[in-house]
């Protein structure tokens, strides 16, 4: 049976059209409590599979020839969460980052992180500038971490920053622009993503990405996180080389 499961998987990957892949592919890994609620198992260990896979949908885009992959890690709202669970979060991200050159070696993957990094413990902070330089000068995979990141956050940063210039007298308000805008985003230099998935069933941005995801193609489906797999890529993938972009044109 998991044979011909296999061969059924590999005929999907052969049906993708390689001139037409999304450059930029953003996804929000929803639905780990979820699936540990289902096992009776605590949601920390949604989490610690909910990573397992980020490792291997990582190591897919970087083969089949994804450029940028965003992943929404933390919100700027999860601090909500239970301490405990913020706290296992925390854990969970710190060995993560220390286990970073076991689950990326050999696989040319530049990690980044966006969002505001500075509240992390000094501890996770080091690990961060740590492998985002042992990471710096690979080519291949882009991997953007979103941590502590929220849009709205994120546009408030990029005005405040834009105003300083203002005040400085360095620019004029006239002299605003999009550009301008997208250069103080924490994305700078990432082109926007063309293809956002959301697993777990929920259908919202939950504050992810507000800017860059205006012409953005969505891809939903009720499959939770940690169930996430290779074949669920190819199908999003299939779905969005199947639509017409028009953005505003005809
Ligand atoms: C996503 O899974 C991980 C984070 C938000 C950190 P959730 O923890 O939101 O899982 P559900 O949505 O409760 O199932
Ligand atoms: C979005 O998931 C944030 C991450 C996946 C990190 P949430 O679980 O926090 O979103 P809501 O609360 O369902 O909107
Ligand atoms: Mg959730």
């Amino acid at each position: 049976m998991s044979f011909f499961k296999n061969i059924f998987k590999k005929s999907k990957k052969k049906e993708i059209d390689y001139n037409n892949l999304p450059q930029h592919i953003a996804i929000i890994m929803d639905g780990n409590g979820r699936w540990a609620r289902k096992r009776s198992l605590p949601r920390s260990v949604g989490h610690k599979e909910g990573a397992k896979t980020l490792k291997r949908i990582t190591t897919f885009c970087g083969e089949i020839g994804i450029k940028y992959l965003t992943v929404y890690a933390f919100s700027t709202e999860n601090w909500k969460r239970p301490k405990s669970e913020v706290d296992a979060l925390m854990a969970l991200l710190l060995e993560y980052l220390k286990n970073a050159e076991t689950h990326i070696g050999g696989k040319d993957v530049r990690i980044k992180t966006i969002g505001d990094v500075s509240v992390f413990s000094d501890e996770i902070k080091k690990e961060i500038d740590r492998v985002t330089k042992l990471t710096g000068k690979n080519t291949g995979l882009e991997l953007n971490i979103a941590l502590n990141y929220g849009s709205r956050d994120e546009i408030v940063h990029a005005v405040k920053e834009i105003a300083r210039e203002v005040a400085h007298g360095k620019i004029k308000t006239d002299d605003i622009n999009e550009k301008m805008m997208i250069d103080k985003l924490y994305t700078s230099g990432v082109p926007d993503p063309d293809l956002l998935i959301r697993p777990g069933g929920e259908k919202r941005l939950s504050n992810f990405l507000l800017w860059q995801s205006a012409y953005t193609e969505f891809w939903y489906t009720d499959v939770l996180w940690p169930d996430f797999r290779e074949e669920h890529i190819v199908e999003a993938i299939l779905d969005y080389q199947n639509r017409n972009r028009r953005f505003g044109g005809i």
